[in-house]
């Protein structure tokens, strides 16, 4: 086999920092098919990110030439780890005897749940850059990925996910329509935590505004949009235009039942039939064994669950809650189009929905009663029309019976009109508040 030029990170911060770099390092040239050329001096660093107190990092890197597979280097390089005491599984950015990091290996580029090369971040570590230089590498020359990938071609995007769910990845996906904000931040966060490669969808998706609806003037900020994704932990953005994403003569489309009826449903004729099918169209080229929604949007989320059971997709609907300003006012991407006056107004949603609540908790358990204390709440603040309020059940959100309730969820929306436009918004609340819930 070709011997291939591979550029290893090397660090330790727990123990005998030095003896354990080079320990590893006379291990490594003595592993038949493993040569080492060069090795950088070693520098002292502190952790970079989040975690548990601990001492600084001794960091260096080393030129190794190979005949080794990635895969079999990989495995040398972790048994070295464990010789060394380092213990997989452990933590993020705890301390550690031994890192042994892939940076480079030859050109190759590979992006499986154990390896991903070049390593995704080497170019932005100082610990690592800095010994590189030292060596005299031109940075420029070595191979690196994009922090994020960005890609508007589908067949791309089902590309790049193929490859990770080949690699053994957890795909998880996070739909959006972009003008991000802390609410979109937050399931992105939420699919980095529990899944090993994120996908967020940027797209203001024609098929589910009505003809006077907002469409045209749905707020697009890519740039911003991008950098968000970024920092919140996402490994590719896809961002299709309308004709990418529905290609000439499309036409088939997702017809959704009793979810989708009434509240938004009602207002909003066909909404849900564009939502569920590009939610379906997303779901198939991704095929994500998660997606994140949401809660804000609870009716949707119960059509997406539907829609998922009923054509079989594999992927678990993950429901996130709704994240609010310091005044309690759901976060959305339409906030941005409230008059200053009409901002001010718009908490009295959550406190209305908060007020129902309480009398909820204080023994009140008449459906209608407490709908009553939403609209009486909603009614001392003129600027509001109430488009409507319900009482449905958690999860399906079916129709509740009038008479005694015993949880349920309150859904409400409304319209404040004192900006340059009308702007709709939704919140809803749980009977019975959650864990996190003051
Ligand atoms: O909630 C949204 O932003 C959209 O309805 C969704 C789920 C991305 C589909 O276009």
């Amino acid at each position: 086999m070709v011997a291939v030029q591979v550029w290893l990170g090397l660090g330790s911060n727990l123990g005998d920092r030095r003896g354990h770099l080079t320990g590893a390092l006379t291990a490594l040239a003595a592993v038949p098919g493993v040569q080492v050329l060069r090795v950088s001096s070693f520098h002292e660093s502190e952790l970079l990110g989040e975690g548990p107190p601990q001492g600084p990092f001794l960091n260096g890197v080393a030129e190794l030439r190979t005949t080794l597979g990635p895969q079999a280097l990989l495995g040398v390089l972790q048994a070295l780890e464990a010789q060394a005491g380092r213990v997989r599984p452990a933590p993020r950015n705890h301390p550690r005897p031994l890192d042994l990091d892939l940076l480079t290996y030859g050109d190759l580029r590979c992006d499986t749940r154990e390896l991903v090369l070049p390593h995704p971040r080497w170019h932005e570590r100082p610990f690592v850059t800095g010994p590189l230089r030292e060596l005299g590498v031109a940075l420029e020359a070595l191979p690196q990925r994009p922090g994020v990938a960005v890609v508007g071609d589908p067949q791309a995007f089902a590309a790049q996910c193929t490859e990770w769910l080949a690699g053994g990845c957890v795909v998880g996906l996070v739909p959006t329509m972009g003008a991000l904000h802390d609410g979109h931040r937050s399931l992105m966060e939420i699919a980095a935590r529990e899944c090993d490669r994120v996908a967020a969808t940027i797209f203001v998706n024609p098929l589910q505004f009505g003809p006077n609806e907002d469409f045209a003037a749905y707020p697009r900020t890519l740039e911003r949009d991008l950098e968000v994704c970024r920092a919140a932990g996402v490994h590719a953005v896809f961002t299709p235009t309308p004709e990418q994403m529905y290609e000439p003569g499309f036409c088939s489309q997702v017809q959704v039942g009793a979810e989708a009826q009434g509240m938004e449903g009602a207002l909003r004729p066909d909404h849900f039939r564009g939502v569920a099918t590009v939610v379906a169209r997303l779901f198939a080229l991704a095929r994500p064994q998660r997606a994140y929604f949401g809660e804000k949007d609870a009716q949707q989320v119960a059509v997406v669950r539907r829609m998922t059971r009923d054509l079989g997709f594999p992927v678990q609907i993950v429901p996130c809650p709704i994240v609010r300003e310091a005044d309690g006012l759901a976060r959305s991407s339409r906030n941005v189009y409230l008059s200053a006056e009409d901002r001010a107004a718009a908490t009295v949603l959550v406190r209305a929905l908060r007020s129902a609540r309480q009398q909820f908790l204080r023994g009140a358990c008449d459906r209608d009663a407490l709908l009553q204390r939403v609209r009486a709440v909603v009614a001392t603040e003129p600027r509001a029309q109430l488009d409507y309020v319900e009482l449905r059940r958690e999860g399906d959100l079916a129709e509740l019976p009038p008479g005694p309730v015993d949880g349920g969820r309150l859904l409400i929306a409304a319209k404040f009109a004192g900006g340059l436009r009308p702007v709709r918004l939704l919140d809803n609340l749980s009977l019975r508040p959650g864990p996190d819930e003051a």
